[in-house]
Order: structure tokens, then sequence, then C-alpha cells
């Protein structure tokens, strides 16, 4: 079993990428400038956007948090985005999702000038997506992939079978292992909540994505032996023997499943600081006038 280490791939792109930003800036360019907006006070979406802003410092990226209190309207958000669409200095930025109930997260989404659209979740980027045109690719599905291509896990002609449809992560990863790419040229089938029999599916995946946000819900007899297994899932179990009260999880019985995997990724520090790098990636494309095919 080896182990896809999206902790140190990640560190390995930043350090990349900070190079680049070293060439960018020795010519005379300025530095790539991301901007998040938060809104409201949920812990995760907190710790997931300050390691977005920290791993901007990393890489010699400017960063700018808007932070907007939970009962900001739709009215006001949408005129935060409409800002960030026109400030020259910023060359890409996300809207931390999920937003408080009040507020429509699609008109969100589409209110975001799509060569901004770092997160890759416009429309716009979502079509070209399917298309296999250059765009933003979503930053989970992306991380994903990189970790495949510097693994160098061999995916044509493996079934890939991914649990979950968000459209965050299940829907784009099912799209993005089926195209015509390296990573990708799989046969995929995508499981959701009205699936029957999902084990005999899983049972059957050389490549299972699991995406569904439910605390190590794949246990042993769902996987197949060899199978290369990727763990989207982070949920915070309450553990009172912990200090602050929780332990992370992922949503794969780690010790039993790495047992029968020949790749898997950990949780932490397998899919999620992949999200992070990824996030870098585009925003180095989005400065550079450039949006990734990523193929
Ligand atoms: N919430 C969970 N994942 C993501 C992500 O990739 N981007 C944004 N904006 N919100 C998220």
């Amino acid at each position: 079993m080896t182990l896809l280490d999206g902790k140190q791939t990640s560190l390995d792109i930043q350090a990349e990428i900070a190079e680049k930003v070293e060439q960018l800036t020795a010519k005379g360019f300025k530095r790539p400038h991301l901007a998040a907006i938060l809104v409201g006070n949920d812990g995760a979406s907190q710790t997931y956007v300050g390691s977005k802003v920290k791993a901007c410092e990393r890489v010699g990226f400017e960063s700018t948090l808007i932070t907007l209190d939970g009962e900001t309207t739709e009215e006001q958000l949408l005129a935060e985005v409409e800002k960030l669409n026109t400030n020259d200095e910023i060359d890409g930025f996300i809207v931390q999702l999920p937003l408080p109930k009040h507020i429509d997260d699609q008109k969100v989404i589409e209110a975001v000038n799509p060569l901004k659209d770092v997160d890759g979740f416009h429309p716009s980027n979502v079509g070209k997506m399917a298309l296999n045109l250059p765009c933003f690719l979503p930053a989970t599905p992306y991380g994903i992939l990189q970790l495949l291509e510097r693994y160098k896990v061999e995916t044509s002609g493996k079934h890939c079978v991914v649990i979950g449809r968000s459209h965050i992560v299940g829907s784009p990863m099912s799209i993005l292992m089926g195209r015509n790419a390296y990573p990708g040229n799989c046969t995929v089938t995508l499981t959701h909540s009205r699936t029957k029999d999902l084990p005999a599916l899983t049972r059957e995946a050389d490549i299972l994505v699991v995406a569904l946000g439910r605390a190590e819900f794949v246990t042993a007899d769902m996987v197949k032996e060899g199978a290369v297994v990727i763990d989207v899932g982070i949920t915070r179990v309450p553990d009172e023997t912990k200090k602050r009260g929780y332990r992370i999880a992922g949503d794969v019985l780690f010790d039993e499943v790495a047992a029968k995997s020949s790749f898997i990724t950990p949780v932490p520090g397998g899919v999620g600081p992949m999200t992070i790098a990824s996030l870098i990636m585009n925003t180095l494309l989005a400065a550079e006038g450039k949006s990734a095919l990523n193929g």
C-alpha cells in the first residue's frame, strides 16, 4: 500500500509556485493576488479560508480576506463580488461555501467574473470543463488529479466509482475521470443517495472516490483488493479525549481499508492540502491571464 501524501505533494507544488513567483517579480510583474470572501462564523470555513490565506503568504502571493457577518444580505454580498470583479489588483477570488441560508449560493457563483473564478464554480467554467476546453478546474477534483498524476497512478481503462454528486467534488470528479486525458479515460459510475446496492458497485471499483461527508462510511467489505481509494471526507467527530473536543475523520474507515488498497489518501493530510495547492495553481494561471486545460 502506498500512501498518497497530499500534505507533502501540496508543499512541493507550493515550492514550485513560489519559485515561479520569484521569476515573475524579478521580471517586474506584480505578485499574483487572491481574495477570499467569508460570510458568517462557521468554524470549519474559518479554518479552510485561514489555510488558503497562509498558503498565499508561503508562495509569495498577495492575499485579501474579506469577512462579512452572518447577517449580510445577498445584495450586499453581490456588491462585494462586483467590487472584486472590477478591481484590477485582484487576479482571482473565491466566496467560501456554504453561505448562510438566506443567500442563494448559485446567484453568487454566477455573479463572479469567470476569468477570476479560481474555484471553477461558474457555469461557464463548468461547461468548459465538460467540453474539455481551457478553464479553471474546481480545486478539490484538480487536487485529486494532481495527486494521481504525481504518483503515476494508472487510470486508463479503469472503473472509477464516485460516491457523492456534489457540485464541488463528486459531479466534476465524474466528468474529469471520464475525459480522454491523463488522469482520466476511466469508465465512471457516479453514485448517490438513491443508488441501489452501493456496496456491490464499490466492490467493482478500481478507483474509488468517496465524497459524501459521512465519517468512516466506507468499510473494508465495500472495497476491492488493490483498489485506489481517494477519501474526500473531513468530518469533525466529537471526541472528549481531544483538547479541541473533536477529531477529524474521513469518509473511509482508514486502517481496514488501507490494508486492502494499492494507494490511499489519509485524512487529514490527503485531499485537503491538495485543494489548497490547486487554488494557488489556479490563481497563478489567473494572474498569467491563462486558464488551465489541465489535461
Ligand atoms: N467549501 C468547501 N469546499 C470549497 C471550495 O473548494 N471552495 C469554496 N469557495 N468553498 C468551499
